[in-house]
């Protein structure tokens, strides 16, 4: 008899297992595949980079492995818990428990201050409390550098300071995922290079695994794993490749 051991707690779960995923759009005139049977496993604490041209289906993607969107077809299972069934609501849920997101375009809304945009995921609670998410809130923004600034609103921050109370935002809910959707691609070259060293200083002191699709190939080498989206396929390229 075999002796190899199955024993769950030695054996790496992969936190986000996608099997055979495949999205299709029905289009009034024909059916667009973005991609068909991807297959993909993600472990704790990983950094992950998603590259591919420009339509390749890279947003689609990191929404479908965020739970924002439901594939057309496949598996997809995060922190071990399959969300295949589940309504929008069960996947909001899922998200608040597991999942933190930085967008291109930042994301934060206009009227609210930078710490109550940071404190904005926490209101889905069911236990909120308004002084201790203000608090965590605070020391999220003193983590990203903009203690001074929580009391402003977006229009007077720059653009690398909005990413990063985004980012302290996607961090509020104490996510073991943090996706990023190219983050740096509306800041100039060296506000870029902090916002991603700010990304994976928190990466590694946090523990959180980040997945991040960005169309820089040296970014894309500093990460662990690199996958290219091309021709509805997902091809691994070799570390620093
Ligand atoms: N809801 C949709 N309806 C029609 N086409 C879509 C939809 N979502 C995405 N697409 C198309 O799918 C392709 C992939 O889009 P996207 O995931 O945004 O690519 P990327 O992020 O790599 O630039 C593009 O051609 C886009 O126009
Ligand atoms: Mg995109």
């Amino acid at each position: 008899m075999s002796q190899v051991s199955t024993d769950p707690s030695i054996m790496p779960q992969a936190i986000i297992s996608a099997q055979q995923l495949t999205q299709k759009i029905q289009l009034s005139q024909k059916e667009l595949c973005i991609f068909e049977n991807l297959n993909l496993d993600i472990y704790a604490g990983e950094q992950v980079a998603i590259t591919g041209r420009s339509g390749s289906g890279k947003s689609t993607l990191l929404g479908i492995l965020a739970t924002l969107d439901q594939a057309s077809a496949g598996h997809l299972q995060v922190c071990g818990e399959s969300v295949d069934q589940l309504n929008e609501e069960q996947r909001a849920s899922v998200r608040l428990k597991h999942i933190g997101f930085v967008f291109q375009s930042f994301q934060l809304l206009p009227h609210l201050s930078a710490l109550e945009n940071v404190m904005l995921p926490l209101r889905l609670h069911p236990h909120f409390h308004y002084a201790s998410a203000e608090q965590k809130a605070q020391a999220l923004l003193a983590k990203v550098g903009l203690e001074r600034q929580a009391q402003q609103t977006p229009k007077v921050l720059s653009g690398g300071e909005q990413q990063r109370v985004a980012i302290a935002r996607a961090l509020i809910s104490e996510p073991q995922i943090i996706f990023a959707d190219e983050p740096t691609g509306n800041l100039d070259g060296a506000t870029a290079k902090e916002i991603e060293q700010l990304l994976f200083q928190l990466n590694r002191e946090l523990g959180t695994t980040l997945i991040l699709v960005t169309h820089d190939p040296q970014l894309a080498a500093q990460c662990q794993r690199h996958y290219e989206l091309a021709d509805g396929h997902l091809i691994e390229h070799s570390r620093g490749g």
